[in-house]
């Protein structure tokens, strides 16, 4: 019996979906995406396409829809092999506003998502965990997997209930699943035609530092300098998005090699798993380098200005990156360059427009 190789993703049109699904579809892989298109744009499809000279099969659909889910599963759950999902929402900002909008939709899609997977026999998937489950108040950093978790606010609860859920579901020998913990992952495609593009504006450091230097913002607000740190601002494990994307391709390769072929040519799933990887680099950047590498590589002055603190962001947040380069035989290969540059030339980028 021939290998499955389709990959289903949900929020395949988002940051880190599209870039994942670049790096799928090269590899050979049959692509199917669900996206609603609520912070996202159709026009990502064509920038994969270009990438890859393959258009993936696309349903614009919303993941709270039960039945349209189940239809698309109907036509090809014989052919998937995996799903990557994605899905969630993830402004924590947000999440504290409205608690409920992000227990209902980020717990009950997933819910959503398992029940047609276990309909139809789709038993592998790999989870967009966040660092932000780690209790990192009262955690010497590097993090590690098996370290304590504590959570502060919705958004950030949901993933951990999410890890929880999955992990029943392997004592229940239903699923496996690996969750990738990311912790800030940043940076465009190096075709620089691919890069974040939501319809919400987007909170993170790097896109606004590069608003700046465009010219776009007059000033980065800079959220706190009063940090146990050595220059007194946050320090993050920042990892490239394709570093990311490809961490997503190791594991499922890891999965996929579980998965044996009887005498018969019958192939058959292992014993269901259950594992959790960090996804970072160990190299530590503070908000303050941060500024100091985007003035060097795009040759501008950035101006800032210290702001106050916000009530979600901790100290420290570093990977511990060994299981992932253990089990996954994988690790980020690109460079703080990188992270800028790539992200720099998608902006200043002609071909796209
Ligand atoms: P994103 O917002 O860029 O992408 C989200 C996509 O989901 C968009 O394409 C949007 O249109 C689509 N979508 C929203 N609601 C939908 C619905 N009901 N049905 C179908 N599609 C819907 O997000 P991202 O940054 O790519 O994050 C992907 C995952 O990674 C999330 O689970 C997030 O929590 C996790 N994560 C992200 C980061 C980060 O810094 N970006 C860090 C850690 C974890
Ligand atoms: C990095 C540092 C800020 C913007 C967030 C989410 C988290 C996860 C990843 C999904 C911090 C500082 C930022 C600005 C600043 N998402 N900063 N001025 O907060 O580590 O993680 O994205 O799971 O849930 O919280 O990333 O890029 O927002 O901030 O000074 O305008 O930059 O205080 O120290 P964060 P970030």
């Amino acid at each position: 019996m021939a290998q499955k190789k389709k990959i289903l993703i949900t929020w395949g049109l988002g940051y880190i979906g599209s870039h994942t699904a670049t790096v799928f579809i090269e590899a050979w892989y049959d692509v199917i995406i669900v996206d609603n298109l609520s912070n996202s744009h159709e026009s990502a499809l064509e920038w994969i396409k270009a990438i890859t000279w393959r258009t993936p099969k696309f349903y614009e659909l919303d993941l709270r829809n039960y039945s349209d889910l189940d239809a698309v599963f109907e036509k090809h759950a014989s052919d998937i092999a995996l799903v990557l999902h994605f899905a969630a929402k993830k402004a924590v900002w947000e999440s504290c506003h409205d608690p409920f909008l992000y227990y209902d939709h980020n717990i009950l899609w997933t819910i959503n998502l398992l029940k047609v997977m276990n309909k139809h026999k789709v038993n592998q998937i790999i989870f967009s965990s966040s660092a932000t489950v780690y209790d990192a108040e009262n955690l010497l950093p590097p993090f590690s997997e098996t370290d304590r978790t504590k959570t502060t606010n919705p958004y950030w609860t949901t993933k951990l209930i999410i890890e929880n859920l999955l992990r029943d579901m392997v004592m229940h020998k239903w699923f496996s699943t690996i969750a990738l913990r990311y912790f800030n992952p940043i940076g465009a495609h190096p075709s620089h035609i691919l890069w974040e593009n939501p319809k919400w504006v987007p909170t993170n450091l790097l896109p606004f530092l590069l608003k700046v230097a465009k010219g776009e913002i007059e000033k980065l607000s800079v959220f706190w300098n009063d940090y146990d740190t050595p220059d007194w601002t946050c320090i993050r494990d920042y990892i490239h998005v394709m570093d990311v994307a490809e961490a997503h391709f190791a594991a499922a390769q890891y999965l996929f090699n579980r998965v044996e072929i009887n005498e018969t040519s019958e192939t058959y799933t292992a014993e269901p798993i259950f594992e959790i990887c960090n996804i970072g680099t160990w190299y530590w950047k503070s908000v303050a380098e941060m500024i100091w590498i985007v003035e060097t590589i795009v040759d501008k002055e950035i101006q800032y200005e210290i702001q106050w603190r916000r009530s979600w962001d901790v100290a420290v947040s570093l990977a511990n990156p060994l299981k992932a380069k253990q089990l996954l035989n994988r690790e980020a290969k690109r460079t703080v360059v990188q992270w800028v540059e790539d992200a720099w030339l998608y902006l200043n980028n002609e071909k796209r427009k």
